[in-house]
């Protein structure tokens, strides 16, 4: 490996390093583009949206790069579309946080198109450009050959693909693997408390056992940022679970509480799901679907001898879903 770009080394004489955030400007990418730019790293975002994440543009040195083809920008001012190569170049870290919880279309393309090639394009960009470390964000459930759903073994091959990518061209590779995640912005706590609002009392819901084990966005970025320069990590993938798991049915129940909406949450029974899913897949911006459904008959949690982040969904939760602090925002 070139000395230039080893981990921990940079390559601006300066010595401020650089990192190429994809996803960067989403729920958990906002959180680490903030981190990374508090340590002084030169954080480009490339976006598909730059116009709706203006922002960030404003954050300390941080790039935001208008990825729409000339002529589709909703930027007012436009140059040419960088090629991914292009703006990996001199960059000593690429975080990958690219991901869907719904496709366009029901056969499983959309997934493969955004997670499987999408990785396989950032990394071989990288490897050309001698790009040293690559953060990828997985999912637990994540399971290439044993996947439930579109979602969970599209996201399994694409880590698959990562970790033997990096061990043959010499990048180093770490993967996370979070259940649900939650924080301000997040949007399962918040979908559920907007949801709550508009059922009068009941609450129905569909597979309200699955189990999850959330955790908080700001311990998934601080895992991510502790890893960039420890080569314990390289090679590694790492379940990220919160102190305490839920059920559905609870998590929505605390949703609706701390919003000031408490509702009495029904679990619906299988056939009244699916059907759930199948009508609701066809709504614009597909809120569920039978892909979701699938993803839910496994639990989301970690094993019992894992480590577990610090913070409880209960101490964070009513600072973002109280009604006061809805009032404040
Ligand atoms: N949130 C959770 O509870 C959770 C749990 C487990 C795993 N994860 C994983 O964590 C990652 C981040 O999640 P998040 O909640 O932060 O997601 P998010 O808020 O939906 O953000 C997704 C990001 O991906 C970009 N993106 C989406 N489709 C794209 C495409 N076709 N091409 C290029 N960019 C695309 C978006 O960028 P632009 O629109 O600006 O281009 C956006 O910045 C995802 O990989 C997700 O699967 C999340």
């Amino acid at each position: 490996m070139d000395e230039s770009h080893a981990v921990g080394g940079t390559h601006d004489p300066r010595g401020q390093r650089r990192a190429v955030v994809l996803g960067g400007t989403g729920f958990v990418g906002r959180r680490l583009v903030r981190a990374l730019s508090e340590r002084d790293w030169e954080v480009v975002v490339p976006s598909r949206h730059a116009a709706r994440h203006r922002d960030m543009a404003l954050w300390p040195s941080v790039v935001l790069v208008d990825m729409n083809p000339p002529g589709r920008s909703d930027l007012a001012t436009h140059r040419d579309t960088p090629e991914l190569a292009e703006l990996l170049e001199r960059t000593d870290l690429l975080v990958n946080l690219v991901g869907i919880l719904n496709e366009r279309g029901h056969d499983g393309e959309g997934f493969k198109r955004v997670h499987i090639k999408l990785t396989k394009a950032a990394l071989r960009a990288a490897v050309d450009a001698g790009v040293p470390r690559y953060l990828h964000m997985s999912a637990l459930g994540a399971d290439e050959e044993n996947g439930a759903s579109h979602y969970q073994s599209s996201k399994g091959k694409a880590e698959n693909w990562a970790h033997r990518f990096g061990r043959k061209h010499e990048i180093a590779v770490t993967s996370f693997r979070p259940s649900v995640i939650f924080g301000p912005g997040d949007s399962f706590l918040n979908r559920f408390a907007g949801l709550a609002r508009l059922m009068p009392g009941v609450f129905p819901l569909a597979c309200a056992s699955a189990r999850f084990s959330p955790v908080y966005v700001g311990d998934v970025v601080s895992r991510f940022v502790a890893s960039i320069d420890d080569p314990a990590t390289f090679g590694e993938r790492y379940d990220l679970c919160g102190p305490h798991d839920y059920s559905l049915g609870e998590l929505v129940s605390v949703a609706a509480s701390t919003s000031g909406h408490p509702r009495w949450v029904v679990g619906l029974p299988m056939w009244l799901s699916r059907l759930q899913a199948r009508v609701m897949e066809w709504l614009p911006g597909k809120p569920f679907s039978r892909d979701n459904l699938a993803s839910l008959q496994r639990p989301n949690t970690c094993d019992p001898d894992c480590r577990r982040e610090p913070t409880r969904l209960e101490d964070v939760a009513p600072t973002y879903l109280a009604p006061d602090a809805r009032k404040r925002r």
